[in-house]
């Protein structure tokens, strides 16, 4: 199990409640840091999780922590007939229905507000489910897993984008030096809250990647687990199914 790490050291509110919070605040500037923070590296990553799931050709889909929308816009590729993106923030949510309108997709991605480890959706009703860079944030993991585990269809496709570290010199190094002194840094400079960067590389840092991951998804019930190193192993893909 992942240390708990929360954004804010000395309040009251749960994890849950924090992290609301932080991307509240910080949902303005979320998609600009994001290019910032991963060199636009992370454009790739996305299309891969593209790729893994339109071999499946969903007709409905869920991007759980959805935020902005990024990954749920991508979705819209597949041709599915209903996409949902949830999240816990409405901040966040806010930026990404703006620019679902813009891109003339509202009839096709619905954004909900809502709680992963508590889902508003029947048993067995989603093709294919994604989760780009927040089951991190999930207050509990493995109760977030289980609730994607029940909502997926039978041989469904499930897939995890999430940073991860690298394990080879001198990757390792430049990674534990870029998220230990850099990263802090850009996220002060481009966000009005402060800790929240020092959060996003302090949670990476802690959370569990490549075969632990492996073995939690597993133990939830999840088959056909692989994991895909991307970019040296800074991120991973992960894809899985359901019996
Ligand atoms: C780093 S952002 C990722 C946003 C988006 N998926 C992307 O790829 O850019 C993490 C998101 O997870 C959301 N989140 C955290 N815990 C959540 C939960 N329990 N349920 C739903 N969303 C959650 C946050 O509000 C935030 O928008």
């Amino acid at each position: 199990m992942s240390k708990n790490i929360t954004p804010y050291k000395n309040s009251d509110l749960g994890k849950k409640e924090q992290v609301a919070k932080m991307f509240d605040t910080i949902s303005g500037n979320y998609d600009n840091l994001n290019r910032v923070i991963s060199f636009g590296i992370d454009i790739k990553w996305r299309k891969k999780v593209l790729e893994i799931v339109a071999k499946s050709n969903p007709e409905t889909i869920l991007d759980i922590a959805t935020g902005t929308g990024d990954l749920a816009i991508l979705m819209a590729q597949t041709n599915a007939k209903q996409i949902i993106g949830l999240d816990i923030s409405s901040g966040m949510l806010e930026v990404g229905v703006k620019k679902i309108a813009d891109k003339k997709l509202s009839n096709t991605i619905e954004m909900v507000l809502g709680d992963s480890e508590n889902m508003p959706f029947e048993d067995d009703y989603f093709d294919a489910i994604t989760v780009a860079f927040g089951v991190r944030n999930f207050e509990t993991l493995e109760k977030g897993l289980k609730e994607i585990l029940r909502v997926l269809k039978p041989n469904g496709v499930f897939v995890i984008l999430e940073t991860s570290v690298p394990g080879k010199f001198p990757y390792k190094q430049g990674y534990n030096f870029y998220s230990k002194n850099i990263l802090p840094i850009i996220g002060k400079l481009f966000s009005k809250d402060d800790v929240a960067y020092g959060y996003l590389s302090e949670s990476a840092a802690a959370f569990p990647y490549g075969e632990a991951l492996n073995n939690i998804l597993r133990k939830i019930g999840f088959i056909d687990v692989i994991a895909l190193p991307q970019t040296f192993g800074v991120a991973t893909i992960y894809s899985a199914s359901k019996n």
